[in-house]
């Protein structure tokens, strides 16, 4: 079967199309790959992530060692730049009156993330950042969304949102202006380290629908927003919250063993383990498990975690031995947001927020590219037939 749309223009020639790579081969003689899985579709010099080897550089520089030395706002620069400044900060901005306006209109109901897209949709509309994609556009979305986020919080639970104080960093200004009070030090610190971890992770779907929107030369918010809508997806964004009910569930280390063995029974998924990527530790998750053992609140819930995640480990290693299941950065997530008192809800708007410099970093990259993403389908309908004629 071939296709006359001159839009898919790869009609069906195979043998000149082996001869030229003008012309490619029709859809049918093309390998087909579900999900993309093993297709590169982008060069980057943003993020390396190594998945057998349990390595995630971001512009060559390890996830770990960014943690321990860096801030997210110079985190973020490097991402956008490929420039490591000390002097680079990012502070948390005031929301447009015609961002709060919209947020007060949305039902009580609203989940967070709707918001969050909500919120871009609307400063995009108000600030018509134009392509390309720019480092400024990339700083101010990217001090807008805690901001935003943390506005329309408060107007939920009926208060009103209050103005960032702009000598907090993001992390800090974003626990601000959800509390109404001068954040702990410490928490900023370990949200902050959250952000960074969460900040890029290569070609991930929200990454790669970001990416696609700015290949069309569409604006930095318009793929902001496509990008918000593919984390909100469970499989993508979804599972620090459930790991935080799933402990909840396990209640103690002792009951661990026999809960684990009958989830994995029924065939349920253990939350903060598994990666498509992955097939050694995260090493997200090992960064975030040193911030979480700094967090003196944890102390308890992380005993119980560490105890519980060795019990995890243990049989896998047990019931799936050729296929290495570890530790997902989801794990140790759950115990960073639940100990700086974000409630379960803006735990996927919150990862959202992190990954803002990723996003936009991959826009600049994919619009400096220029080139339109537009892979085929293996078109598998019925073959071409007449229309059937009525009688009138
Ligand atoms: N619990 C139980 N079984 C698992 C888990 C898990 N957490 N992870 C993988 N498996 C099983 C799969 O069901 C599959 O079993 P099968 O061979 O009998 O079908 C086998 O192990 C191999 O799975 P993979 O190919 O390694 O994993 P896949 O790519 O299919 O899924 C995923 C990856 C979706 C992340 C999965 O591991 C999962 O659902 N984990 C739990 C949810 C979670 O923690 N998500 C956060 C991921 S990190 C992030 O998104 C930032």
């Amino acid at each position: 079967m071939t296709t006359s749309n001159t839009e898919n223009a790869t009609s069906a020639k195979p043998e000149a199309a082996a001869a030229t790579p003008a012309e490619p081969k029709a859809p049918a003689d093309r390998p087909y790959s579900p999900g993309l899985t093993g297709v590169i579709a982008a060069e980057t010099a943003i993020g390396f992530v190594d998945g057998l080897n349990g390595q995630l550089l971001y512009r060559g520089y390890p996830i770990g060692q960014l943690v321990e030395k860096g801030t997210y706002g110079r985190v973020a620069e490097l991402l956008w730049t490929g420039e490591w400044r000390k002097s680079a900060r990012l502070v948390p901005a005031e929301v447009p009156e015609p961002v709060i306006c919209v947020l007060r209109e949305l039902p009580d109901h609203t989940h967070p993330m709707d918001a969050l897209r909500t919120a871009v949709s609307v400063w995009g509309a108000w600030r018509r950042p134009h392509w390309p994609p720019t480092v400024d556009q990339a700083r101010e979305i990217t001090a807008l969304a805690p901001s935003a986020l943390a506005a329309f919080h408060r107007l939920r639970n009926g208060l009103e949102p209050v103005a960032p104080n702009p000598k907090l960093s993001l992390a800090g200004g974003f626990l601000q202006q959800l509390t109404g009070k001068d954040p702990d030090p410490a928490a900023a610190r370990a949200l902050d380290a959250y952000f960074i971890v969460g900040a890029e992770h290569g070609l991930n779907a929200s990454t790669f629908t970001c990416r696609v929107i700015i290949s069309t030369r569409s604006d930095l918010a318009s793929a902001v927003c496509g990008a918000i809508g593919a984390l909100k997806g469970p499989l993508h964004g979804g599972a620090p919250a459930e790991v935080v009910s799933q402990l909840h569930e396990i209640g103690s280390p002792e009951r661990a063993e026999k809960w684990v063995r009958e989830a994995i029974a029924r065939g349920d998924k253990i939350m903060g383990f598994g990666h498509r990527v992955y097939r050694a530790y995260d090493p997200r998750a090992a960064a975030l498990r040193k911030v979480a053992e700094g967090m003196s609140d944890m102390a308890d819930w992380l005993d119980t975690a560490v105890k519980v995640e060795d019990v995890v480990l243990r049989i896998f290693g047990e019931l799936k031995p050729d296929h290495v299941i570890k530790t997902n950065v989801e794990y140790y997530a759950a115990a960073v947001l639940q100990g700086v008192g974000l409630p379960p809800d803006l735990f996927p708007p919150t990862f959202a927020l992190a990954r803002m410099a990723g996003w936009s970093a991959h826009a600049i990259e994919q619009a400096s590219a220029d080139k339109l993403i537009r892979p085929d389908a293996r078109y598998v309908g019925p073959p071409e037939t007449p229309v059937p004629t009525f009688q009138r």
